[in-house]
């Protein structure tokens, strides 16, 4: 506006002339810019008078006017820039004043461009970040530079080195001006170079040409656009069976170019072979192959899978794994029986097949051999068949009796190292066969027995023991036939053919015999049965049951037998000799003499051993004719038995001296004695029936005084009653048939028995007489009475009596029933022994009797 206005205010001057100058800018100071006086005509002299300035609104200081010279020199230096900037032409406005008059002279002058300003950028340097996944042809607009020159000398052109990727393209815009592109020419890789540092270089059109760079610094920034890759297509690994769960098989490495998260692998198994299902797995991160599952050469040998690598971006590959086992020796032999026996017989042949087994290794190689054995010191080996059956059999014979059961134990090794075994025991029992005989316990039996045993007692027992088993082990002992003295020794013994009891069957005499043998058999229950015998001799031992007999002198009768000592005999005369013997024997038969008594004690003694009488003292005239000596003899047993004998000697020198003496001799004593016993019983007798008389008397006379007392009190009519018994005892005045028992009791026995017995069938009424109570039993005992064959003993006595005596000789029944079954059917009975129990042969026995 101001110079507008100035223009205004110059144009009501006049303006004599108009001059333009063109310098270059930043001329140093003091040079010429134009010629005043020359180029308006204008003299020096009128300059300095006319007091000539410049006339400048704004830029009086780069130019000054150098009156003397009258010339337009620098004043300050010129720079287009600061002065102008981008406007142009630069042009520098101003006026030459003069005074008196006043004149105006414009002049411009016009600064023009020289280059001396470079191309320069706002910032030294830039960063980009570029996906390397940018496509050919991305722009990214860069910074402009600037250049304050104008023209020529302003902003030319730009340059990108390196120029490998990138292009730099300048691209108009719509008002004119041009954007600075970097154009992606070439794609980036950052797998190969991550970061780039291109300049960028701006150029100027000056001479000489300035230049401004500027730094680009490009970081690549990662794409998915590599694959993992795996080290191997293949990999191969061995195991051994049996390692551990966990332990690591293998790993598997792949590698994935990109970064972070496309780069991040990741593993799996992609396919496995069936048999590998669940046995390995693959750690997802680091590669490694773990194993899961048990390994068995013996299922598996070998495995194979694909394991696949993918990093998150997707991108992925697969490689193969093959795992091959390597076989250990984990397995034993495993034994299967095929077939066995549990019993064997002990009379089987040699080489009876008595197991066959079967034998099989799951390893393989020598770790899949197999050796059997089994154990030593028994009657068994072991063949081997073919690889791997083998056979057990015996090879040696058996004895149930010694080894009554076998444990076979087979034993298996393998070849691997260490060996594997297994084994299998089997027990084997061996069965009996009749292979035995009874036998005795002792070679001979020799058995005592004293006479005057009862019929039945139980002499000794014979014991066979067989050693086999169960019925063929079980013994039954027999008598074999043979005689003593002409009769069948089965009268006089009996054998319990199960307990081997030997039973008397009567009652021995040693004096009539004093021993008799005879066999036993022994057989066994086996088919067929076994046996063996052994001889038994019995000996009968004396007892002490006979007296001594005096076998001189003789007793007869009346007869007397004197011996005649003549008064002249010395001392130790022999008078007699008592002579006596005993039938048993030993001890028994061993007899001492005894005076027992004598009529002169002082003249005569008896040996004691040999019975010999003798004088004592010299025999002299006042010893009586008649000397009776009682010889006592004893024998030595237990009790001791004896006999006495008198010994009458008559003490004179002439035969009628002794007959005057020896007519009257006294009575015998023992008839008197007897006599005298049979007086006091009869006068006993008397007195207690007299007493029992007077006894009852009384009684019936106080019960009628009561029962006349009781009718008086009742006033009933009086009726008597009597008793049967005491009226019959005192009708008839007769004993009670209870004293008759009791009297004929006392003197024989038996006899008495069978009388009483028929008197009490015929009146029983009175009493029990076999103290039983009442009559009904005496009644049912009648019709036992009364059977006809029944011997008389036997119906006399008791029924209860007869069944205790049956049962009591039951087992004496059986020895002789046995006996006579044998005798009668000897052939049958050896059948019947095998197939029949003794009980039920007892049974048939006594059933039958
Ligand atoms: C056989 O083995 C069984 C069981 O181990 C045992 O009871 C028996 O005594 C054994 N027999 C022999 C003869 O060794
Ligand atoms: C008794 O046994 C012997 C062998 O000990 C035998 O020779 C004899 O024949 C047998 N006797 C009878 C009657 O069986």
């Amino acid at each position: 506006l101001g110079q507008v206005l100035f223009f205004l205010v110059l144009s009501l001057c006049s303006v004599l002339g108009r001059v333009s100058y063109s310098i270059p800018e930043e001329m140093p100071k003091g040079s010429l810019v134009g010629d005043v006086v020359k180029d308006f005509g204008v003299d020096i002299k009128r300059l300095k008078s006319g007091k000539a300035r410049i006339f400048s609104r704004d830029s009086d200081e780069y130019v000054e006017l150098h009156k003397e010279r009258g010339v337009l020199l620098i004043k300050n230096r010129i720079d287009r820039e600061t002065l102008c900037g981008q406007l142009t032409p630069c042009v520098l406005l101003f006026q030459i004043i003069l005074e008196n008059p006043m004149e105006f002279y414009s002049v411009t002058v016009e600064i023009t461009d020289i280059n001396d300003n470079p191309p320069s950028f706002e910032k030294s340097d830039v960063n980009f970040k570029i996906s390397e996944s940018a496509v050919r042809g991305a722009k990214f607009i860069l910074d402009r530079a600037f250049d304050l020159d104008v023209g020529i000398n302003a902003l030319h052109t730009y340059t990108l080195e390196p120029n490998d990727n990138f292009v730099v393209r300048l691209h108009d815009q719509a008002d004119g001006s041009k954007n600075v592109e970097m154009i992606l020419e070439k794609p980036l890789d950052r797998e190969k170079q991550e970061h780039l540092s291109l300049v960028l270089t701006a150029l100027d059109g000056g001479e000489p040409q300035m230049t401004g760079t500027m730094q680009i610094l490009i970081t690549v920034l990662d794409a998915n656009d590599n694959a993992p890759v795996f080290t191997e297509p293949v990999y191969k690994s061995s195991i051994v069976e049996n390692v551990p769960i966990g332990t690591v098989v293998t790993s598997v490495t792949a590698t994935d170019a990109d970064q972070g998260s496309n780069g991040r692998i990741t593993y799996s198994i992609s396919s496995i072979t069936e048999n590998g299902r669940g046995v390995f797995e693959v750690n997802a991160q680091s590669g490694e192959i773990v194993l899961r599952g048990n390994v068995d050469y013996e299922k598996s040998q070998s495995f194979q899978m694909h394991i696949r690598a993918s990093d998150d971006g997707g991108l992925g590959d697969s490689c193969k794994v093959i795992i091959d086992v390597s076989d250990l020796n984990d397995n034993k032999p495993n034994i299967q029986i095929i077939s066995k026996s549990n019993v064997i017989p002990e009379d089987a042949k040699l080489g009876t097949v008595v197991t066959m087994i079967n034998v099989e290794d799951a390893d393989s190689g020598d770790n899949g051999k197999v050796q059997c054995s089994i154990n030593k010191n028994i009657p068994f080996e072991m063949k081997s068949s073919s690889g791997e059956f083998y056979s057990v059999t015996t090879d040696n014979e058996l004895d149930r009796e010694i080894t009554p059961e076998y444990n076979i134990t087979v034993t298996c090794y393998d070849e691997g190292i260490p060996s594997l075994s297994s084994s299998v025991t089997l027990t084997l029992q061996v069965s009996d066969v009749n292979d035995n005989a009874p036998v005795f316990e002792r070679s001979s039996y020799e058995a005592y027995v004293v006479e005057n045993n009862s019929p039945g007692l139980s002499i000794f027992t014979v014991k066979a023991t067989d050693a086999d088993w169960n019925q063929n082990a079980r013994v039954f002992y027999m008598l074999e036939d043979s005689s003593v003295n002409g009769v069948p020794v089965s009268s006089y013994v009996s054998i319990s053919a199960d307990s081997g009891v030997i039973h008397a069957v009567r009652s021995f005499d040693y004096e009539q015999i004093k021993d008799f043998k005879f066999r036993i058999k022994a057989q066994d229950g086996g088919s067929p049965p076994l046996s063996s015998n052994v001889s038994v001799k019995v000996q009968i031992q004396d007892q002490n049951d006979n007296p001594p007999q005096v076998l001189y002198p003789v007793h007869t009768g009346g007869s007397l037998v004197a011996e005649m000592v003549p008064r002249s005999a010395d001392v130790g005369y022999l008078v007699t000799k008592v002579v006596a013997v005993d039938v048993d024997s030993g001890q028994n038969a061993w007899l001492s003499y005894k005076l027992q008594k004598a009529t002169d004690r002082a003249l005569f003694e008896v040996g004691l051993q040999n019975g010999e009488i003798r004088t004592i003292r010299q025999v002299t005239d006042k010893d009586a004719v008649k000397q009776r000596l009682t010889v006592i003899v004893e024998d030595n047993g237990q009790p001791s038995r004896s006999a006495t004998v008198i010994v009458n000697v008559a003490v004179a020198d002439s035969f009628p001296e002794v007959l005057s003496e020896f007519t009257e001799f006294p009575h015998d004593k023992e008839y008197n004695e007897n006599l005298t016993f049979y007086l006091v019983l009869a006068l006993a007798v008397v007195s207690f029936l007299f007493i029992t008389c007077l006894v009852v008397i009384i009684s019936v006379k106080i019960y009628r005084w009561r029962q006349s007392r009781i009718l008086y009190h009742s006033s009933l009519p009086v009726i008597p009653y009597y008793p049967p018994r005491y009226s019959d005892t005192l009708g008839t005045g007769t004993l009670p048939h209870v004293y008759n028992y009791d009297m004929s009791r006392t003197t024989d026995s038996r006899k008495s028995d069978s009388k009483f017995c028929r008197d009490a069938s015929e009146n029983v009424l009175i009493m029990d007489p076999c103290s039983m109570g009442t009559i009904q039993r005496i009644q049912s005992e009648k019709s036992i009475l009364d059977e006809p064959d029944s011997p008389l003993e036997v119906r006399c006595l008791s029924t209860k009596e007869r069944w205790t005596t049956r049962e009591e000789n039951r087992d004496g029944a059986w020895f002789s029933c046995k006996n006579e079954l044998t005798k009668r059917t000897p052939h049958v009975l050896k059948d019947i022994w095998t197939a029949h129990s003794v009980e039920f042969l007892k049974e048939i026995c006594l059933s039958e009797i």
